[in-house]
């Protein structure tokens, strides 16, 4: 396997982002936090910048913001590429995979095999077991893989595996994404699976597969523990392609219900689809913590990069707010973000000479509509506003935009009459970031201007802006 390394520095390449050191990626998988390190992996196809036959990229960090790019954590086999899925701490080594002094990582992933099985049968995908005895570093497959088996559909995909309790009682439970449902599986010991029940309200957004499950549970404002599920689909998002749908409710170890009857959106950009959160984060932390891959099934394999494709989203806590007597999830970027910020920028009046292209900003608006417009002399233009009781993102002008039909897009998302309070931007090479009111609404897209956009014309906001350049980190 040939995997080149880089000096981060090409064009578009983010530089507070994670992103792999070459080659393609796509979806985060198996993140756990284990002996003070948070463990990402990555759909990986290291010999080329296009999707192809799947690996598990790997990297760490202690604090969500600086990575170490380790080898290939796994690699396929005769059961198939190695696609989504999720680990755990087997702290009770329940699997036998470890030992009590020494219990396992444990990751659950998708084989997908391109190969018809026996009399004409579609077995694309199966699931199996690889498990690290060595704190993540290097992982060894489980003998007796696959350990749940093709029942004869197609997409049956990305095992996210919670630990759960039940009258006292842990067990694991696996959320599937099986076609247009999710079903959930327990086990005791990781190993045998028994199905348990489907989940897909006929109300829900449809309109392409479910993919990437994820079931964890969130303390509501009042102090009720409730269960949020996220389900990634592709197409069929808000403003088009790829987007991640969730559902509050609960879960009573077999049975996901919620009261929930209009479909929610996690973020209502083009650009973070196929997000999970970390296991085994400790009680003691109490968060819960989100990274998805921060690009769109429409165009991701065409987005004019060469050495690297694809950037992670910022890690984002995610937390419970109720709002017309409904509970909705937020997502805000973790406080390790806040290391970022370098120099500490002072706006006066509406124009802003921008001398860094690393920048956050948080704004207050006034009441009514307002825009924020980036732009440089070369008339790449990207405008972040509110008009008409929706947020909107304006990339028509904002760079490249001609490798994909579509690209150069206005999206938007719905306030229902939301009061903002504040509008932070984050901004990367070829990205942009934003957040109102901590999270309550996100928005995140991908933009390639071709030169840094050197001035940010301000209309309709407070004087009391802040802004901050932020650091390099790869
Ligand atoms: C989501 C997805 C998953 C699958 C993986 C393959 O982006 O399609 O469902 O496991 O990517 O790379």
């Amino acid at each position: 396997e040939t995997t080149t390394f880089s000096d981060y520095n090409e064009p578009f390449r983010p530089q507070y982002h994670f992103s792999p050191p070459a080659n393609w990626m796509n979806d985060p998988n198996g993140m756990v936090f284990h002996k003070g390190e948070y463990h990402l992996f990555y759909q990986y196809y290291p010999d080329s910048n296009v999707w192809g036959p799947m690996h598990w990229g790997h990297a760490t960090s202690k604090n969500l913001i600086e990575w170490k790019n380790l080898p290939v954590a796994i690699a396929p086999d005769s059961l198939g590429w190695i696609f989504s899925g999720s680990a755990v701490l087997d702290s009770e080594n329940s699997s036998g995979l470890g030992t009590a002094e020494n219990p396992p990582l444990v990751a659950i992933y998708t084989y997908h095999n391109n190969v018809k099985g026996d009399a004409g049968r579609i077995d694309f995908q199966t699931q199996g077991i690889a498990y690290s005895l060595d704190d993540g570093v290097s992982w060894e497959k489980f003998s007796g893989n696959p350990v749940l088996a093709n029942p004869g559909i197609r997409d049956f995909r990305d095992p996210k595996v919670t630990k759960v309790e039940v009258d006292g009682k842990a067990m694991w439970v696996m959320s599937l994404a099986v076609k247009d449902k999710i079903s959930f599986y327990s086990s005791s010991n990781l190993l045998e699976w028994e199905h348990e029940s489907d989940f897909n309200p006929a109300w829900a957004a449809y309109g392409g597969v479910w993919e990437c499950p994820d079931l964890f549970p969130l303390q509501s404002p009042n102090g009720e523990q409730k269960w949020v599920l996220l389900v990634s689909i592709n197409p069929g998002g808000p403003n088009g392609g790829s987007a991640t749908q969730y559902f509050v409710g609960d879960f009573d170890g077999e049975t996901f219900t919620t009261n929930q009857e209009e479909v929610k959106w996690l973020d209502h950009g083009t650009d973070n689809y196929a997000g999970v959160t970390w296991s085994n984060v400790p009680d003691a932390d109490g968060r819960t913590i989100f990274i998805g891959w921060m690009s769109n099934w429409d165009y991701a394999q065409v987005v004019p990069t060469e050495v690297w494709r694809s950037a992670m989203t910022l890690p984002r806590e995610l937390s419970l707010y109720d709002e017309g007597e409904e509970l909705w999830v937020a997502s805000n970027p973790v406080k390790e973000v806040e290391q970022l910020r370098d120099e500490a920028l002072t706006i006066e009046g509406e124009e802003v000479a921008l001398e860094n292209e690393l920048l956050e900003f948080s704004l207050k608006p006034k009441a009514g509509d307002f825009s924020g417009t980036f732009e440089n002399e070369f008339g790449e233009i990207l405008v972040i506003g509110k008009r008409e009781d929706a947020l909107f993102i304006d990339r028509t002008n904002s760079g490249l935009t001609n490798f994909k039909e579509g690209f150069a897009s206005v999206m938007t998302a719905p306030l229902n009459g939301l009061e903002i309070n504040e509008v932070r931007i984050m901004l990367d090479r070829s990205s942009v970031e934003v957040f109102i009111n901590d999270g309550a609404l996100a928005m995140t897209a991908l933009v390639f201007p071709e030169h840094p956009y050197s001035k940010l014309l301000l209309n309709g906001f407070e004087k009391e802006n802040k802004a901050y350049s932020l650091k390099k980190i790869w």
